[in-house]
């Protein structure tokens, strides 16, 4: 390796030493599978992650907040969300909000337990089953509009944007 690579990747390990930046050939979606996670914890459209694999602090950033309804809940993401992952487990979760009845509880925990998932709201957690966020969800739109539920305009609308993008 030639010098001024060495002083590059010193550098590198310099401004990532507290946060080491996600290897880039993986996506954030295939980063929560590699932990044993299914895409859909998170919704379409993560800008950019941070990970680092020896603690597995990580942060995830969204375009903006997000919100949608999945049956009697809505949820909310923060422009930022971040936490510590392992193996079938997210805890110290922060910028994912959920509304039960009329209170907002914030996700601390999510377990992955077999064919189920655990959210944890500190007082009280749910389960569901890992099949119902095998598609992400999408902001505004929820999952319905993956399942092709909600056959709006909406949906067509979405299906053309991601055409165009892809
Ligand atoms: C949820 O977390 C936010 C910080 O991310 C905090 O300001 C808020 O008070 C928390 N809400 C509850 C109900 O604990």
């Amino acid at each position: 390796m030639s010098s001024p690579a060495i002083h590059c990747l010193f550098l590198l390990l310099l401004i990532t030493i507290s946060s080491v930046a996600a290897d880039d050939t993986l996506t954030v979606y295939q980063a929560l599978e590699s932990y044993g996670f299914p895409i859909g914890l998170l919704p379409v459209g993560v800008t950019g992650y941070e990970l680092d694999p020896s603690s597995g602090k990580f942060k995830a950033y969204l375009d903006g907040t997000c919100s949608f309804k999945v049956d009697d809940y809505e949820l909310k993401y923060k422009s930022t969300i971040s936490g510590v992952i392992t193996k079938n487990r997210i805890r110290n979760l922060k910028g994912i909000s959920v509304k039960v009845l009329i209170l907002w509880l914030n996700i601390s925990e999510v377990i992955r337990d077999d064919d189920e998932l655990e959210f944890s709201v500190g007082i009280a957690s749910a389960n569901f089953a890992v099949d119902n966020f095998e598609e992400c969800p999408q902001c505004g739109c929820g999952f319905d509009c993956v399942n092709g539920e909600r056959k709006g305009v909406k949906l067509s609308l979405n299906r053309f944007v991601s055409s165009l993008v892809d």
